[in-house]
């Protein structure tokens, strides 16, 4: 096992800068950031990302984002910054709003999967932007799981999945807001979301930017349409168990339709709200909370881990209760959406 550093309580100043050197000579790093935990490295440096695709088994056509830790950082790698990407820098920088832009050479092939475009972020982590800082060099940092796997959000299920895959692993403990980055992309003044993430749709319109949801994102969940989705095409969220999404905002509805499928011979597990643990104590369903119904930010907190759990329980089948598709609850459902595989039953 590689070396973790314990940074929940207090963050040591001294390791923290010998991470930002190991992060500038190429070694590959688990860090946290203000959404999920990244695997950073240099992003200047070609060989030091390619080992980064390797760790998570990740198609190289899958192009990675960079973190920045202040705007001298992005002269370099972007050829501009128009007067829209300036706006939304403004107001969400540092923090969780990824954003797509031109790329400079500086910005090896590699990360983007040969695009022009590279996606960019200044994270507001402390411990990721002081890394950066240290480090002085923009740092990729994809999720830190597996390809195809949950993010990573608790350093237990990071060790356990990419435990000698990296140098080295900086724990902060349990992620505040598991749901990753908002990408957008600016075409002609108008904010493409291509991610749906902790900023949301209504956030960027509030400021008077025209805003679409990607084509991709719009048939994933309307249409269900898992062959023209990227995401779904290169990462769902997919427990190995089969997971079924029941749509409905009804809890009766909800408890009535998962007890109507209970079977002695089936063993059965349900991801849904606190208010509902009671409904299933006295049956043999294992039940995982994502704490309460519409307290979106417990919610997207408690979901990946609830989604890895469900493979370790050992059960034939798993349901998922829905959120309310309104502000971060429409990033959520997004990832319900992946999580079961497109298996929805809308009641
Ligand atoms: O919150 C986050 O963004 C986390 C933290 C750790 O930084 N990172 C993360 O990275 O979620 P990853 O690699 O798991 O997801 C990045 C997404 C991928 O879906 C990728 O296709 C998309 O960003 N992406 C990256 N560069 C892009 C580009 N130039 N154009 C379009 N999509 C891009
Ligand atoms: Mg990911």
């Amino acid at each position: 096992m590689q070396s973790i550093y314990d940074f929940s309580e207090d963050i040591n100043m001294e390791l923290l800068k010998n991470c930002s050197k190991m992060i500038k000579d190429g070694y590959t790093v688990v860090f946290p950031t203000e959404t999920v935990y990244g695997i950073g490295t240099n992003a200047l440096d070609k060989k030091a990302v390619k080992k980064i695709f390797r760790a998570k088994q990740r198609p190289l056509s899958k192009p990675l984002i960079v973190l920045i830790s202040d705007y001298k950082m992005l002269r370099g790698i972007v050829k501009g910054v128009n007067k829209t990407e300036k706006k939304l820098m403004n107001k969400f920088w540092p923090g969780p709003l990824t954003i797509i832009l031109h790329r400079t050479e500086l910005i090896p092939d590699i990360v983007t999967g040969g695009s022009d475009t590279v996606g960019i972020r200044m994270t507001s982590s402390k411990i990721a932007r002081n890394l950066i800082k240290y480090a002085k060099v923009p740092v990729v940092a994809p999720s830190a799981n597996v390809s195809g796997r949950p993010s990573g959000t608790d350093i237990s299920d990071i060790i356990e999945e990419l435990d000698d895959k990296v140098d080295i692993m900086i724990n902060n403990g349990p992620c505040e807001d598991s749901v990753e980055s908002t990408i957008v992309e600016v075409i002609n003044d108008t904010a493409v979301i291509l991610r749906l993430g902790k900023i949301s749709r209504e956030d960027i319109e509030k400021m008077g930017i025209k805003t679409t949801l990607d084509d991709k994102i719009l048939k994933m969940a309307e249409k269900c349409d898992k062959t023209l989705s990227y995401e779904a095409q290169y990462g769902p969220y997919v427990p190995n168990t089969k997971t079924i999404l029941v749509e409905t905002r009804n809890k009766e509805k909800f408890i009535k339709y998962v007890n109507s499928m209970l079977d002695d011979n089936l063993k059965v597990c349900v991801i849904g709200f606190e208010e509902y643990i009671g409904d299933f104590e006295n049956t043999d369903v294992e039940f995982l909370s994502l704490g309460k119904d519409r307290d979106f930010d417990n919610i997207s907190k408690n979901l990946f881990s609830a989604l890895r759990k469900v493979d370790n329980l050992g059960v034939d089948v798993c349901y998922i209760s829905s959120v309310e598709k309104k502000d971060i609850g429409t990033a959520i459902m997004n990832r319900l959406y992946r999580a079961c595989g497109y298996n929805i039953i809308k009641i």
